[in-house]
């Protein structure tokens, strides 16, 4: 056993590096993703042996809070939402290294105090002057705590004998003239190296197992291509409502909340070339050069679909429309639903539409990308019955039931040479004893590595706004269409695939 971290065994060469000492500060701390996600991805951090000693959560929150009311919330959070089993003897050595600062985020002493703890973390835990800052608040604060950690200097990694790093969650900006002015004003407070973008989806397992799929077999590559693929869908259904985030939701919506970050980063893994190393650098590069590919169809109109749930019936339960949400305004005209169809502009891909769909209250959460092949060119089963058969497709089931599923036509049993469309399953749960760590465990640790492979740099950002900032125009002065809760978006979204000739995949 590891003498610093009696729960790692160093044995196992897959258990990643433990970063170095350091203090993790989280502005936000009493949100729902700091209590849902990253006190829960900590503590499970803490169970795998991967935080160092001398690691300190510093939250700080507009609360009249001590370190032990902190210790109490994040307690329970890791309690309800961690990923692995709670045991007491790692809440202990977790909970030793919390602490909790009050202050607002135009409160220069809170600042100045912040600053003051980190300077005596470094005699108290020995965390050396590394620190990060996560800035799990709304966008229109960024600015505000940014400004005050150049200030205080606390962003000088040259002044503080550490590294400083900055965590930013999505949306990064709401359009791309905002994105651009946040993204100079990160990258003037916080080195190149410094800044990660946080896109949860990247975090993903099975994201990143396209990538495996894709470049680590002989099989798939050759077929991934115009010459055999007839169209891609990606799909992340979701049949949850707002959840109580009705001012965020309601001035954002399904397009900017996911299409342009989430949707179109898995447009981009599954679109790009191979990257020369898996670095970050060498991916940045490919997913960008497909970001920049994209192009909108010629009439947006015909090949968007905006939608709005109604109240409908969602696993027996009756439940809301959008507009009776709790916060939202009567004549709200944001979009729970979106549906898009992209090209990219490549040899590769050229006339291969991109179909991506996102929405709230649907029958079910399910993310997936479906790569749909071309029909076989002959059938030379004259008498044979192939009305059963549909196109080849492989399906990357990101979530739930991750795995892979390949669907092709088989023999039915029996003396008739009868097709019949059969699937072949791989799923994680079967194939692998050891269980995924969460998107947001591994982003953190990642975070505190120093390793920024899984994050979006600016020019991604910004590639991806200028795809959705046209949409977005387009439909300001065009009400949603209606679907009801529990189906699967509205019907415009059947038809403008039917015009295509094509129907959405049910997942
Ligand atoms: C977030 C969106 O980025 O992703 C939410 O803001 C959405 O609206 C969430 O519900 C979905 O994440 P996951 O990991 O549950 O698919």
């Amino acid at each position: 056993m590891d003498a610093r971290n009696p729960l790692r065994d160093p044995r196992d060469r897959r258990l990643p590096r433990v970063p170095d000492p350091c203090a993790l500060v989280v502005f936000g701390v009493t949100g729902d993703l700091a209590r849902k996600k990253l006190i829960p991805a900590i503590y499970d951090l803490g169970n795998r042996g991967l935080l160092p000693p001398g690691f300190v959560l510093l939250g700080f929150a507009r609360r009249d809070w001590g370190d032990g009311d902190f210790e109490q919330v994040a307690r329970e959070a890791a309690e309800a939402h961690s990923r692995t089993e709670f045991r007491e003897d790692v809440w202990r050595r977790v909970a030793d290294c919390i602490k909790f600062l009050p202050g607002s985020f135009d409160d220069d002493n809170a600042f100045d105090a912040l600053d003051r703890t980190l300077d005596e973390l470094e005699d108290s835990h020995g965390i050396g002057g590394n620190a990060a800052f996560y800035l799990s608040i709304p966008p229109v604060a960024f600015p505000v705590v940014l400004k005050q950690l150049a200030r205080t200097g606390m962003a000088d990694s040259s002044q503080r004998g550490g590294w400083r790093r900055v965590v930013v969650e999505k949306p990064f900006g709401h359009d791309l003239s905002s994105s651009k002015e946040l993204n100079s004003l990160v990258d003037s407070v916080f080195g190149p190296t410094d800044v990660f973008r946080i896109d949860h989806y990247l975090g993903k397992e099975t994201v990143q197992n396209l990538l495996a799929l894709r470049f680590a077999n002989t099989l798939f590559e050759p077929v991934w291509n115009s010459n055999y693929v007839d169209s891609v869908q990606i799909t992340m259904a979701e049949d949850g409502g707002i959840e109580g985030r009705a001012a965020f939701y309601d001035s954002t919506g399904a397009a900017r909340d996911v299409l342009q970050n989430h949707l179109l980063q898995l447009l981009a893994l599954t679109a790009m070339e191979e990257p020369v190393s898996f670095d970050s650098e060498a991916l940045r590069i490919e997913k960008h050069k497909i970001l920049k590919a994209i192009s909108l169809p010629e009439d947006i109109e015909a090949s968007t679909v905006r939608g709005q749930y109604e109240q409908g019936w969602l696993a027996g339960a009756r439940v809301h429309g959008y507009l009776d949400e709790k916060g939202i305004a009567a004549d709200s005209t944001t979009e729970s639903y979106a549906a898009v169809r992209l090209g990219v502009e490549t040899r590769r891909w050229a006339g291969v539409p991109f179909y991506l769909r996102t929405g709230k209250r649907l029958p079910r959460r399910v993310t997936e990308i479906a790569v749909i092949f071309k029909r076989a060119p002959h059938l030379p089963f004259a008498k044979t019955d192939t009305t059963e058969l549909g196109n080849n497709q492989l399906v990357v089931r990101v979530q739930p039931d991750e795995g892979v599923t390949l669907r092709f036509g088989s023999k039915a049993p029996g003396s008739a040479m009868e097709i019949r469309e059969v699937s072949m399953d791989f799923l994680y749960g079967a194939a692998f004893t050891e269980s995924s760590p969460e998107a947001y465990e591994r982003l953190l640790l990642d975070v505190l590595l120093g390793d920024k492979t899984l994050f979006p740099d600016h020019e991604e950002v910004e590639a991806s706004w200028t795809v959705i900032d046209p949409l977005e125009e387009f439909w300001q002065s065009r009400k949603p269409e209606r679907y009801r809760a529990g189906e699967w978006g509205p019907r415009a979204a059947d038809k403008m695939l039917a015009r295509d000739g094509r129907t959405w995949r049910r997942p």
